[in-house]
C-alpha cells in the first residue's frame, strides 16, 4: 500500500523530533500503521535550516499555504503555536479536506469548538495528543481507555516549567525571582514565561481535558487561573512542616452544582504519588468511577517525548483514514450530538480546603478572635501550626488547614480576620486538595 502523505507546518524542536523519530522508528510505525508515513513537505521561515534538517528527500517551502493547498497530501502536521497563521493554515487544511496533527493547546483551548466542528462538517480528524502533557498519552487514556467510566476529577501537573521552579524552590529554599533566573538560564523557562509561570499554559491543557472528560464545550474563558508568581518561599517550608508540597494543579472536577475548571497552586498530601513528581516531568491523575484512581507521569515537553504524541496521532489517522467518520473517535470523546451544557462554576462556588497564613501580634486572644471569625464562617479548622516568636519579637505566623468549604465562606472569612487590629497584613490563602 502507498505511504500516507504528510506536511509539516514549522520545524522548530518538535517538529525536528517528529522527523528524527519518523526516520529512526520508520519500519516499526508502519508495522503498526499498516502503511509508511513519509513526511513529503515542511514549511518554516528559516527555510535554509529547514533544509539542512531534512535533507534533500523532503520539498521545503517558506509558505503554509503551499503545504495546506497541496493535493497529495492527506495530514497537515501543524507545530507553529499560537493562535495567528496557526488557526488560519488549520482551517484551510481542514476546508481541504486534511486531517490535521496538531501541539497547539492555546489554539484548541480557545478556538476548538470552531475547529473541531469545521473537522466534522468536513469528515476529517483533528489530533492532538501533543497538546496535553507532551508524551503522556493522556489524551487517549481519557478518550479510550477510560471510555466506561464517568470521570469524577482530574489533577495534574501538566507545565514542566513551574514544577521544575517550584521542585527548586523547595530543595534550596529559594524565592521565585531567583529560581526563575536559573530556570531560564538552564532553558526550562522561556525568556517570556508569562504563559508558564502565569498558569495560562497549564489551564489550556486543563480546559481540553474537562472537555474531554465530561462531554462539555472547550471553555477556556471560564477557567480560573492563576500562577506561581506570587508563592512565597515561607509558604512551601510551613506547607512542609505540615506533610504537604505545593504543585500548580490543574484540576477539573464534576461536582452535583457544576464543573471546576481551575489552576493555581495547591497543597497536596506530600506522601501521594503524585506530590513527589519533581523536577520538569508533568504527572496527570484521574477519578473514575469504576477504574477508581490512575496516575500518568512522563515528559510533558521536549523534542523526542512530544514527538512521540505527534507520531502516535499519525498512526492512528493512518489507521483510520478510510473509516467513515462516524466510525472514528469522536474529537472530544463524545459523541458530538450528546456534548451537555453544564456549566462551569465561578470560584466563589468552588468547595475545597484552605491553608491559610497570617502575620500576627503575640498577644492574648488574638487566637481566639480569629478562630471565632472561622467558627461565625462555619469554617472547620484540620490542622494549625503557630511559630514560636524568634528572641525579642512580639510577632508571629499562625498557619490554619481548614476543611472543606466554599470559597465565598473563605473570603469573607478573611475579610473579617484582615480587620482584627492583632493581625498584620494580609493573610496568605492557598487551595488544599487531599487527592483521596
Ligand atoms: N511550556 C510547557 C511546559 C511545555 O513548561 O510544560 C509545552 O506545553
Amino acid at each position: 500500500m502507498k505511504s500516507i502523505k504528510v506536511g509539516l507546518l514549522g520545524i522548530g524542536t518538535v517538529g525536528a523530533g517528529t522527523f528524527n523519530v519518523l526516520k529512526r522508528n520508520q519500519e516499526e510505525i508502519s508495522r503498526r500503521a499498516g502503511r509508511g508515513i513519509e513526511i513529503v513537505m515542511v514549511a518554516d521561515l528559516d527555510v535554509a535550516r529547514a533544509k539542512e534538517l531534512v535533507g534533500a528527500q523532503c520539498e521545503v517551502v517558506n509558505d503554509g499555504n503551499l503545504v495546506v493547498n497541496n493535493p497529495d497530501i492527506d495530514i497537515v502536521i501543524e507545530l507553529i503555536g499560537g493562535y495567528g497563521i496557526a488557526k488560519d493554515l488549520v482551517l484551510k487544511a481542514i476546508a481541504n479536506g486534511k486531517h490535521v496533527v496538531t501541539a497547539n493547546k492555546a489554539l484548541l483551548a480557545i478556538h476548538g469548538d470552531e475547529i473541531f466542528k469545521a473537522a466534522q462538517a468536513k469528515g476529517v480528524m483533528v489530533a492532538y495528543e501533543a497538546a496535553v502533557a507532551g508524551g503522556i498519552p493522556i489524551i487517549k487514556a481519557l478518550r479510550e481507555g477510560l471510555t466506561a467510566n464517568r470521570i469524577e476529577w482530574i489533577a495534574g501537573i501538566i507545565n514542566g516549567t513551574t514544577n521544575f521552579i517550584l521542585s527548586e524552590m523547595r530543595d534550596k529554599g529559594l524565592d521565585f525571582d531567583t529560581v526563575l533566573k536559573e530556570a531560564q538560564r538552564l532553558g526550562y523557562a522561556e525568556a517570556d514565561p508569562t504563559f508558564d509561570i502565569e498558569g495560562v499554559d497549564a489551564a489550556h491543557k486543563a480546559t481540553l481535558m474537562a472537555a474531554i472528560a465530561f462531554g462539555i464545550p472547550v471553555q477556556f474563558g471560564k477557567a480560573h487561573v492563576e500562577g506561581i508568581t506570587k508563592l512565597e518561599a515561607v509558604d512551601i517550608r510551613y506547607a512542609e512542616q505540615l506533610g504537604y508540597r505545593i504543585k500548580l494543579l490543574g484540576i477539573a472536577k464534576r461536582t452535583p452544582h457544576g464543573i471546576e475548571l481551575r489552576v493555581h497552586p495547591t497543597l497536596i498530601p506530600a506522601k501521594r504519588l503524585i506530590a513527589n513528581v519533581e523536577g520538569a516531568m508533568n504527572a496527570v491523575l484521574v477519578q473514575g468511577d469504576a477504574v477508581g484512581a490512575t496516575l500518568y507521569y512522563g515528559k510533558g515537553a521536549g523534542a523526542e517525548p512530544t514527538a512521540s504524541a505527534v507520531i502516535a496521532d499519525l498512526v492512528d489517522i493512518t489507521r483510520l483514514a478510510d473509516a467513515q467518520p462516524a466510525h472514528r473517535v469522536p474529537h472530544l470523546a463524545f459523541q458530538p450530538h450528546s456534548m451537555t451544557d453544564t456549566p462551569i462554576l465561578p470560584i466563589s462556588e468552588v468547595t475545597t480546603s484552605y491553608y491559610l497564613r497570617m502575620h500576627v501580634a503575640d498577644k492574648l486572644g488574638v487566637l481566639a478572635n480569629v478562630t471565632s471569625i472561622l467558627a461565625e464562617s462555619t469554617i472547620s479548622i484540620d490542622a494549625m501550626l503557630q511559630k514560636e516568636p524568634a528572641l525579642g519579637e512580639t510577632q508571629t505566623d499562625i498557619i490554619m488547614l481548614t476543611h472543606q468549604t466554599q470559597e465565598k465562606n473563605v473570603e469573607a472569612a478573611i475579610k473579617k480576620i484582615e480587620a482584627l487590629p492583632t493581625v498584620l497584613g494580609k493573610v496568605t490563602k492557598i487551595r488544599l486538595e487531599h487527592l483521596s
